[in-house]
């Protein structure tokens, strides 16, 4: 707890004396270089009324780290030093590519929100991959989640092979995957969401026996309709979905009450209740037969609570770390076992969906 206070305490005097004065891109990677090179320290005690068990896999506390924010697993010893009690990385494409043109990455500080079209800039899979297996070897207690994209210049026929050499590829590296369908800065690629897609796609992925040797998500897009969400929903269970990541971020601005000339996903405060509503419908939609990771605005302990009551087994953050610092993962934690029990309850896993 002390390691984190110190990294908190260090991220406050640079957010408040630079880091906001740069581009956003340039302080996020100047952050994630630091994060990258920081000392091993013995990640928070855990309080164990906050583990949960996903997938015949434990989780010792339910808060995670969503994608984007690691794309290239270049700092999963500072997760967990920081406490995540898993981390999702990505997205992964197959081969490097740089992403969309600069700039593409924008602050909107009043609402506690980011804006970005970074779309998908990856070292590939072959970069990453011996990067988590040497961090397995030398021994993590944190999860981890692999978020999986095509490359931009995949021609739409050869999408589903990507997912498949990802697969391949990482798979067995991680405890859980997600295949990114929602990202709003890939041209065509919220196509793969309609239920005819995703069937397709998980059968070249899965192959048609269905088994994979780790849990298959889908990350979908806040801007589905209800009609198209409920079908995803239909279609999830009939594949054998092991899991819906809600949600990534919005194209949306008027609807989310928010102004901004920029192109690109919106994330963060503004996606809060949008976010809470989608983990709701699915939760009821599917009586709770798939597990759903909640992501969208969370950077509260209340928030992080009102999500898992509307349906989410586990929780992730990004927006908030950059504006409440690192410190933020374990107030979440500290605010989420005082919650669970000044309403009674002994562990995470029996508030999941109470408010369906
Ligand atoms: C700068 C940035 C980059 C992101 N990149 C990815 C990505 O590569 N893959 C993905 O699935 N989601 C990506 N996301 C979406 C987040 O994982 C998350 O779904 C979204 O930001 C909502 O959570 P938040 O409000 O806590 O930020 C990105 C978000 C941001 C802000």
């Amino acid at each position: 707890m002390r390691a984190v206070s110190a990294i908190d305490a260090a991220y406050r005097q640079l957010f408040k004396r630079y880091l906001f004065r740069f581009d956003a891109e340039y302080a996020h990677r100047m952050t994630l270089r630091m994060l990258s090179l920081m000392p091993p320290f013995t990640p928070p005690r855990e309080r164990p009324e906050l583990a949960i068990k996903l997938w015949d896999t434990d989780f010792s506390n339910p808060i995670g780290l969503a994608a984007g924010m690691d794309k290239d697993a270049v700092a999963i010893r500072a997760w967990e030093t920081l406490g995540f009690g898993f981390a999702e990385l990505g997205t992964i494409t197959p081969r490097p590519q740089a992403g969309n043109e600069t700039p593409r990455l924008w602050r909107l500080p009043e609402r506690r929100a980011l804006i970005n079209q970074l779309g998908f800039p990856s070292e590939g899979m072959e970069a990453v991959a011996p990067r988590i297996h040497r961090m397995r070897k030398a021994g993590i207690s944190i999860r981890i989640g692999l978020n999986f994209g095509p490359n931009s210049n995949t021609p739409p026929e050869a999408v589903a092979a990507d997912y498949t050499r990802l697969m391949e590829r990482l798979g067995p590296l991680a405890d859980f995957i997600v295949v990114n369908v929602s990202s709003p800065n890939t041209p065509g690629l919220r196509n793969w969401q309609s239920p005819e897609k995703m069937s397709e796609l998980f059968a070249t992925m899965v192959g048609d026996a269905g088994e994979s040797p780790r849990p298959v998500l889908v990350k979908i897009s806040p801007d589905l309709e209800r009609n198209e969400l409920f079908r995803i929903c239909e279609s999830a269970l009939e594949i054998g979905v092991d899991g819906i990541v809600a949600c990534n971020t919005s194209v949306a601005r008027e609807a989310l009450g928010v102004l901004s000339p920029h192109p690109g996903g919106l994330s963060g405060r503004p996606l809060l209740i949008r976010a809470r509503e989608l983990i709701r419908d699915i939760h009821t939609h599917t009586r709770g037969k798939i597990p759903i990771i909640g992501v969208g605005g969370v950077g509260t302990a209340e928030d992080a609570w009102l999500h898992i009551r509307a349906g989410a087994s586990i929780v992730e953050l990004y927006t908030a770390l950059i504006y409440e610092g690192p410190g933020v993962v374990e107030k979440i934690k500290t605010g989420l076992a005082d919650l669970l029990r000044r309403n009674g309850f002994r562990s995470i896993g029996e508030a999941v969906g109470i408010d369906r």
